[in-house]
């Protein structure tokens, strides 16, 4: 199967040589039933754990009742998803997609028309972070702030400025009247886990009040409990106007989405967006599932523990070996800098039995599903002591 997949897929990932057939919360096992701790979890995606009872019950149940329709009707657990996320959120609509990409594109064309109906054609251009990562699609990408991944895909979309993270001056200096958005993960992940100062992001937001400018926050990632609270935004106390969410929002069904105010979501009107998919009954049914969850069996508080948990013992581990540079996280996102590329650190965590996941070249990054425990972190630490033990 793994040779065939090498034939008949395109290669558009460097894949590991194996096939993973079953999960069961943090464990899953591949074709030769060699067992693994999950520490990539999807990339961020099943933060209640694999085939979590609660989440197979909601899926099962609404595929008996009804797994699709158009959004040319209303879609009752839409709608029950929606007011959970307004609820607990700064916002109070929401656009329903099927990935991060298409919630950026759509954040993008949002903020766009927003700026046009204001202030005329010229107010288009976006402000984006170095070493960002938006998604694939041409928007998205010309979105994202890393040259590597637009290379060889140009002409891009017009209208994108990139800055340096974490630096006000520089978004102080970019923005302008043709400025309409400033968009930012309020953690990056994929670019290594950097982490804001703790005021960076109220200066932004004051910037884009000072100046009429839309900020969005891409909690692709960060959202959904990730970082201990049900967005990442919460721990800096500053509401975006638009958010997008995506990956763990359904736990693994595919799902993006939108959030807004009142007041900017009144630049779309019927015919502006959409999406044959987006919001269909299986996905939201299963929203709605992972929202309550995540809120009423301590999950949130679980990440928070043994987030804190999990960075101190990669903490431990820095103060043993030189050649960790830095060790960063909130909650269960947690990253751990080496002097050198990761990618051979992944592959021998792989051989004893833990996924992890390598991101910008030399960042180890730790993303298990929220309900970890203790034991199985200790596990994981173990493994990489004794991997760097031998490095
Ligand atoms: C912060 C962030 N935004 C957007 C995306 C793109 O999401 P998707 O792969 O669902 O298009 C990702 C994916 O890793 C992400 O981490």
């Amino acid at each position: 199967m793994i040779r065939e997949g090498d034939h008949c897929l395109l290669n558009t990932y460097a894949r590991y040589p194996i096939l993973l057939k079953r999960g069961d919360g943090v464990k899953v096992w591949d074709s030769n039933d060699k067992e693994y701790l999950d520490f990539v979890a999807g990339v961020a995606v099943c933060n209640l754990g694999h085939c979590h009872p609660k989440v197979v019950k909601a899926l099962g149940e609404q595929a008996k009742q009804l797994i699709h329709c158009s959004n040319f009707y209303y879609i009752g657990p839409q709608v029950e998803l929606a007011r959970r996320l307004c609820e607990h959120s700064f916002g109070e609509r929401v656009f329903f997609c099927n990935s991060g990409a298409e919630a950026a594109e759509g954040a993008i064309k949002l903020a766009r028309k927003y700026a046009k109906e204001r202030s005329g054609d010229n107010r288009y251009e976006i402000i984006t972070m170095e070493n960002s990562f938006h998604g694939r699609t041409m928007g998205a990408l010309s979105a994202t702030g890393q040259e590597k991944l637009r290379k060889g895909f140009e002409p891009l979309l017009p209208g994108f400025q990139y800055v340096p993270f974490d630096d006000l001056d520089a978004v102080a200096q970019a923005i302008g009247p043709q400025t309409c958005a400033v968009m930012v993960e309020p953690i990056q992940g994929e670019g290594g886990v950097n982490l804001p100062s703790a005021d960076y992001l109220k200066g932004l937001r004051e910037l884009c009040d000072q100046t009429g400018t839309l900020l969005i926050y891409d909690e692709v990632q960060v959202g959904m409990g990730r970082t201990g609270t049900l967005f990442a935004y919460e721990h800096y106390d500053v509401p975006p106007h638009i958010m997008t969410l995506a990956k763990s929002l359904a736990n693994g069904v595919p799902i993006g989405a939108l959030v807004t105010t009142e007041e900017v979501a009144q630049a779309f009107t019927p015919g502006n967006h959409g999406t044959t998919f987006g919001g269909n009954p299986l996905a939201t049914a299963v929203g709605c599932c992972v929202v309550d969850t995540l809120l009423e069996d301590g999950v949130l508080e679980n990440c928070q523990e043994q987030g804190e948990y999990l960075l101190k013992g990669l903490q431990d581990l820095k103060a043993r070996y030189a050649f960790i540079k830095a060790v960063r996280g909130k909650g269960l996102i947690c990253g751990c800098e080496l002097a050198f590329e990761g990618k051979e650190i992944v592959e021998r965590c792989m051989d004893r039995g833990v996924l992890i996941n390598c991101t910008a070249g030399r960042v180890l990054r730790f993303l298990p599903p929220l309900i970890v425990t203790r034991e199985e972190i200790d596990s994981l630490l173990t493994a990489l002591d004794g991997i760097f033990s031998e490095q």
